[in-house]
């Protein structure tokens, strides 16, 4: 008996990953993009589809410390990796450093953009980024925003990177 396309791709695959800290086992089907499983199946919908093309950063994680665009990430090869989402960076009711410093600098308007914003400014600021304003820019160029916060989120990150709080923060 031969398989149709449309069969192949309703057949689920079983993927586990570590989901901000915790063990998840999600069914999913092959197709199936790591932003899509993380709001529709895993209730996780601080990640925002913009463009769903990998043109606007919105919906930017972590795996594995890396930021990712969850766009365009097959859930199906991420076995056994680590997602970080938004929802991950705060430390219980404390919220992360960076995520304290977008508030102080007003680094946001209608907050569309703002979770993906910081997920990429945290690994900007890990991996040495934030030092001149040059290259944080060239860091953050993939993350668009419509409300134009720019200055604001440049001083935000920039205010992060000079207390080295976020070297200190969990991933
Ligand atoms: S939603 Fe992923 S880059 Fe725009
Ligand atoms: S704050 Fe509105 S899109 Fe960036």
């Amino acid at each position: 008996m031969t398989t149709t396309r449309s069969e192949r791709t309703r057949q689920e695959l079983s993927v586990s990953l570590y989901v901000n800290g915790e063990a998840r086992q999600v069914e999913v089907p092959p197709q199936a993009t790591l932003l899509d499983v993380l709001r529709e199946r895993l209730g996780l919908t601080g990640s925002k589809k913009g463009c769903n093309h990998g043109q606007c950063g919105a919906c930017t994680v972590h795996v594995d410390g890396e930021p990712y665009l969850s766009c365009l990430t097959l859930t199906a090869t991420l076995e056994g990796r680590s997602v970080t989402t938004i929802e991950g960076l705060a430390d219980g009711e404390a919220l992360h450093p960076m995520q304290r410093a977008f508030i102080e600098h007003d680094a946001f308007q209608c907050g569309y953009c703002t979770p993906g914003q910081i997920m990429s400014a945290v690994a900007c600021v890990q991996t040495g980024h934030a030092q001149g304003e040059a290259d944080l820019k060239d860091f953050m160029s993939g993350n668009l925003c419509r409300c134009a916060a720019y200055p604001q989120i440049v001083k935000a990150v920039q205010s992060v990177a000079g207390t080295g709080e976020v070297s200190d923060a969990a991933l």
